[in-house]
């Protein structure tokens, strides 16, 4: 048996079109294109249906037939991998780097574990749809490799502190050539998942409607993290960079435009372009392409785009990375095979200035029958914000919103692919030797500082206001404390441990919030430890003219564009005077400092407002300290001061913090049943059409008993035909695939019995062909003893169909 995972498979265009779509690319017109296509088209429908009556012939022959006939069949669906296009065109004439990438799994409790972002306590996990990544980035000066940083992507809701320590602490220990990486040159960014588990963060609000901390799921993410950094920095060569920029239109939406509407109308004018793209969200992906210079290979993408990772909706219990995770998963996909990528390709989809943008594109509304829009002013549906919802794309699936989800993902991936191809022919490189970076903790508790009208102002310390327990058209109320301290029954236990803690503020920490009114105090709440985070991260990463602003929290469209225009402003002396710097910014990060917004926004008190934390002046200070630290950008700048200097670091709860999370008792079979036992097998003699879903029931156990990290809780087996005949099985999905899903239900709590469905919604490019399902567990007994097992049905045989005809397998020769 070979559980390699196929490389011919490759999601949107099935094997033909491919062909089809090359040499159209190479030789014709659009025009001349689509009739070709459609010639193309017709022949292969032809071809096809000359195969499947072949095919079904022998199947009706079957029973007389010797079983090579019908292996000789499948094999001829299961066609070769062709390259696609040319080797990348020659190197830009960029400068010369030291790059890296790598990607790991970070997957941790996906069952009986809160999941992270909705603040709701109800919303737990009860499987898995797609696995969750760390994908690093590293990027050096090719003459002083000291001077290098590691850009991390986690399909996480943000970065966090202790996440961070656990990453800086790990990295020390991988070897003396780690060293050079720590503080200065680590970020590690989340692209702002709701659908991961919860439980990993530093501070005490997020561990409230997690039950508190799960020391199992940070493990996963800092192990993960560890091994994506391990990987980069193994693959570490010489290369090019070059960069681009890219319209991204139909996947995100302002989501706060009353708010947006109170910045001042000039500044809005200059981003106000048409109605499409009106400035109240930005539409701008810029896509870093790492190339190396061995075999003029790509080797990974790094792109930045805001949207909320609010495609999966609240009532969704699947652990997934999101629309950024799907547009990760297409984009890997999609080079696999090709000549000018190479293996192990990495995709990073960074989320930017996200905070007050929506994937809910078809805007918010009342699910209380009026069918009306929510009020434009507070995103209330008859005063209150429970019921207002917005809607993705594809909102009438009603799946908890994994079908728009996927369009979203799919509406980020392919203007990065077309940046990606176009690069290759227009390489925009980026120039100049100089790799810098720097970080350092500010205390937000008490700055002062000087606006840039020379008006003195200062921060105070973290505060959330009363529209942050409303929530958003994302996310409507669910973090609602009048709820929380009413009901004991529906309430975390961590609530009701530090519930008393509650401190009123006093007049000066309300003068220095206002027009915020005070609903949280949580900055001047210590105990028993810190519930959000006065001390911030700021960062920023240098290479060549691009500017990596590096945000601890959920920066608005325009907080963003403010603080890049600062940035980009104040580098124009430090870039070459022939290269406009480009600044991108990405979070949220390295820590969870929830929103940051304009005075002008802030002065509406919209969610976003609300969890400004520091008060109206949090962006001004943010930019204040990012530009007192930008000379050690330069290329000649000062190295950045060493942090145990300085002796200002915010507390590490990893070890110290609540937690009432369960762990697994034990698992039971039902009588005369084992683990990996078939309950419901794969429907008997199905026929199957791509779009039609595949399902089997297994005796389970508890998925929380091992992760399976770098591996898999479900695969979809292909039979192929093996080199001295017989069949051999070859994986061509697994946890990582966005169609493959695991759920994962408990069936009796005193028995420890659960079952396992797999479902394979299978793809619009799925390959026709002979396949079974698998499950892998592992069972926890009474003393403890965890043990693996494996399961396959007995009749998963199924015949994905390319033309839309029925064909019958019969199942001897599954
Ligand atoms: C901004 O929001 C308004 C109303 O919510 C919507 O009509 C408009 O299409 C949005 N524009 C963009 C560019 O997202
Ligand atoms: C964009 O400009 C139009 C026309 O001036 C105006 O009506 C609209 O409100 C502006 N939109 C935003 C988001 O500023
Ligand atoms: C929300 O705005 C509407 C006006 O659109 C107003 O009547 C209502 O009082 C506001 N509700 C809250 C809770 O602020
Ligand atoms: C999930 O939530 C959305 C948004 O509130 C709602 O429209 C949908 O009906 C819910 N789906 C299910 C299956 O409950
Ligand atoms: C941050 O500043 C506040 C106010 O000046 C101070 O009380 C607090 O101790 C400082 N925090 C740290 C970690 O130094
Ligand atoms: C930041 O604040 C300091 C302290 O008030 C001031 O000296 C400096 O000019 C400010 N920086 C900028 C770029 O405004
Ligand atoms: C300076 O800017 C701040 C923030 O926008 C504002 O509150 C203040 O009134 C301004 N001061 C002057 C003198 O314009
Ligand atoms: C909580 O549950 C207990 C026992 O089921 C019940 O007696 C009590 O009334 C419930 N409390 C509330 C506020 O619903
Ligand atoms: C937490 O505990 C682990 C295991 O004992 C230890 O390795 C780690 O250093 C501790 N972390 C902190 C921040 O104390
Ligand atoms: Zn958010």
């Amino acid at each position: 048996m070979d559980l390699e995972k196929d490389d011919g498979f490759r999601p949107q265009k099935s094997h033909g079109e491919q062909t089809c779509l090359d040499s159209e690319r190479s030789r014709i017109t659009r025009a001349e294109g689509s009739r070709k296509k459609m010639f193309c088209r017709q022949l292969l429908g032809y071809f096809g249906v000359f195969i499947l009556l072949v095919i079904l012939a022998c199947f009706i022959l079957g029973a007389f037939l010797p079983p090579e006939a019908v292996r000789w069949a499948s094999s001829i669906f299961q066609g070769t991998t062709q390259s696609n296009g040319q080797p990348d065109g020659g190197p830009p004439p960029g400068d010369l780097y030291l790059l890296g990438v790598g990607k790991a799994d970070i997957t941790g409790p996906v069952v009986e574990l809160n999941l992270m972002g909705y603040a709701d306590p109800k919303q737990v996990g009860t499987g898995l749809r797609q696995r969750l990544y760390s994908r690093a980035f590293i990027i050096g000066n090719a003459e002083r490799p000291e001077e290098r940083f590691v850009y991390l992507v986690l399909d996480t809701q943000s970065g966090d502190t202790a996440i961070r320590y656990g990453i800086i602490d790990g990295v020390k220990r991988l070897g003396s050539s780690y060293a050079v990486y720590g503080h200065h040159n680590i970020a590690v960014t989340g692209t702002h998942s709701h659908a991961g588990p919860a439980g990993w963060l530093n501070y005490l609000l997020p561990q409230i409607t997690s039950k508190g901390f799960d020391q199992q799921g940070y493990r996963a993410i800092v192990d993960g993290a560890l091994l994506s950094i391990a990987r980069a920095h193994g693959s570490l060569q010489p290369g090019y960079l070059s960069v681009g920029t890219t319209k991204v239109h139909g996947a995100n939406i302002n989501r706060s435009l009353f708010a947006y509407l109170a910045n001042p109308e000039q500044e809005r004018g200059e981003y106000n372009i048409s109605t499409e793209d009106d400035g109240s969200v930005e539409k701008d992906l810029t896509l870093l392409k790492f190339q190396r210079a061995s075999d003029g290979k790509n080797i990974g993408v790094l792109t930045w785009f805001p949207t909320h990772g609010t495609s999966l909706l609240g009532n969704n219990t699947l652990v997934a990375g999101d629309n950024k995770g799907v547009a990760a998963y297409l984009f890997e996909q999609s080079v696999r095979g090709e000549d000018t990528a190479a293996d192990h390709f990495v995709a990073g989809f960074s989320q930017a200035n996200v905070g007050d943008t929506s994937p809910n594109v078809l805007g918010a509304w009342c699910e209380d029958g009026s069918g009306q829009m929510c009020t434009f002013e507070n995103s209330t549906c008859g005063g209150k914000s429970q019921a207002c919802h917005g809607r993705g794309p594809l909102f009438r699936f009603n799946d908890n919103g994994a079908s728009s989800c996927f369009e979203i993902g799919r509406r980020q991936f392919e203007p990065a692919r077309a940046l990606y191809d176009r690069l290759r022919k227009d390489p925009i490189p980026i120039q100049g030797p100089t790799v810098k970076s720097f970080h350092t903790f500010h205390n937000m508790s008490d700055f002062s500082f000087r606006l840039p009208n020379g008006t003195m102002a200062r921060t105070c310390p973290a505060a959330l206001g009363y529209s942050f327990a409303a929530g958003t058209s994302d996310g409507p109320g669910a973090f609602d404390f009048t709820q929380h301290s009413g009901n004991e029954n529906t309430t975390s236990p961590v609530w009701q441990v530090v519930r008393h803690l509650l401190k009123n503020p006093s007049p000066e920490q309300r003068a220095c919030h206002h027009p915020k009114p005070i609903l949280l105090d949580v900055g001047e709440m210590h105990k028993p430890y810190q519930w959000t985070p006065n001390v911030v991260d700021v960062q920023a990463f240098r290479v060549g003219q691009l500017v990596i602003i590096v945000s601890p929290g959920e920066a608005t469209t325009m907080a963003g564009r403010r603080w890049k225009t600062a940035v980009a402003d104040a580098a124009a002396g430090l870039v070459p005077h022939e290269l406009a710097p480009v600044v991108v910014l990405g979070g949220p990060a390295n820590s969870y400092t929830h929103y940051i917004t304009t005075e002008h926004e802030y002065a509406v008190q919209r969610y976003e407002g609300a969890s400004t934390l520091y008060g109206p002046h949090t962006l001004a200070a943010h930019i204040n300290v990012t530009l007192a630290h930008l000379r050690y950008l330069a290329a000649d700048g000062p190295r950045p001061p060493s942090h145990g200097a300085k002796g200002l670091f915010p507390p590490d709860n990893s070890n110290s913090s609540l937690s009432f999370i369960q762990p697994v008792v034990l698992d039971g079979t039902p009588l005369f049943k084992h683990f990996g036992d078939v309950v419901v097998d794969v429907e008997t003699r199905a026929h199957y059409r791509r779009g039609h879903e595949v399902r089997a029931v297994f005796v389970g156990a508890n998925p929380r008993n091992d992760l399976r990290l770098e591996g898999t809780f479900a695969a979809v087996e292909r039979g192929v035909v093996a080199d001295g005949g017989g069949r051999r099985w070859v994986r061509v999905r697994d946890d990582g695939d966005w169609g493959l899903v695991y759920r994962w239900r408990r069936t009796s709590e005193v028995f420890g019995t659960s079952q396992v469905e797999i479902v394979w919604e299978t793809e619009e490019w799925a390959e026709p062909g002979v396949y079974r399902i698998r499950y892998f567990g592992d069972s926890k007994s009474l003393g403890g003893t965890i043990t693996a097992f494996e399961g396959k049905p007995d009749r998963s045989c199924a015949i994905v169909n390319a033309n839309s005809l029925y064909i019958l397998v019969p199942l001897r020769y599954c």
